[in-house]
């Protein structure tokens, strides 16, 4: 079984590496790196399965209008052999937890709700948050403590290094 635990020095190639080898194309890796390198990948945690790095989950500071900020989860991987064994639930989970200790009240992602909806997250429009991609469904949200949420419509921006990038790591 894997062993999640945080990011440590020495394991950015390591990361790099999955993210490229589970997308098709480098960007989540090279967002990864991004967001480090600007100090904003606030809660990094890492799989690994005898010694090996398989599987990350990164979680960004986002911003919406009149609300502490959140937390943006994205992107998470899993390489293909270590898949289907609930590796990435137990990165998102225990990410999850580190967001609520760090202090975040919520979360955001954009995914497939029937895989996100078992972490709690629920259509993000449900809070009244939009986003930046055109997610609809996709786009949801989780109370990371109580009150985190509370009404009030606002646009949820990701942190800057998503720029570059059409869209935070929807699930394809
Ligand atoms: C998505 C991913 C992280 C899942 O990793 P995993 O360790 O196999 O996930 P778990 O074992 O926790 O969960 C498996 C579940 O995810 C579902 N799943 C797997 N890949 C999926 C995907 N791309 N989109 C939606 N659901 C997916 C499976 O159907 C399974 O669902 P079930 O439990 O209802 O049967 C992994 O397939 C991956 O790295 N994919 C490529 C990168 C990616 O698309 N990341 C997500 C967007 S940031």
């Amino acid at each position: 079984m894997a062993v999640i635990r945080a990011e440590q020095s020495g394991d950015a190639a390591a990361i790099h590496t999955v993210h490229a080898a589970c997308f098709p194309t480098d960007l989540e890796a090279r967002l990864v790196d991004l967001l480090r390198a600007a100090g904003r990948l606030r809660v990094s945690l890492v799989a690994e399965v005898n010694g090996q790095v398989v599987g990350h989950v990164a979680f960004s500071p986002v911003t919406a209008a009149s609300r502490a900020a959140g937390a943006g989860l994205a992107p998470v991987a899993v390489t293909e052999p270590h898949r289907r064994r609930g590796v990435a639930a137990a990165l998102i989970r225990d990410g999850l937890d580190e967001c609520r200790k760090a202090g975040f009240g919520w979360a955001v992602v954009l995914g497939e709700p029937a895989y996100y909806a078992r972490f709690g997250f629920r259509p993000a429009a449900a809070f009244g948050l939009d986003d930046e991609y055109g997610g609809g469904p996709a786009f949801q949200a989780v109370e990371l403590v109580a009150g985190g949420l509370h009404a009030g419509a606002g646009l949820v921006r990701y942190a800057p290094e998503f720029a570059a990038f059409s869209d935070p790591g929807v699930d394809e």
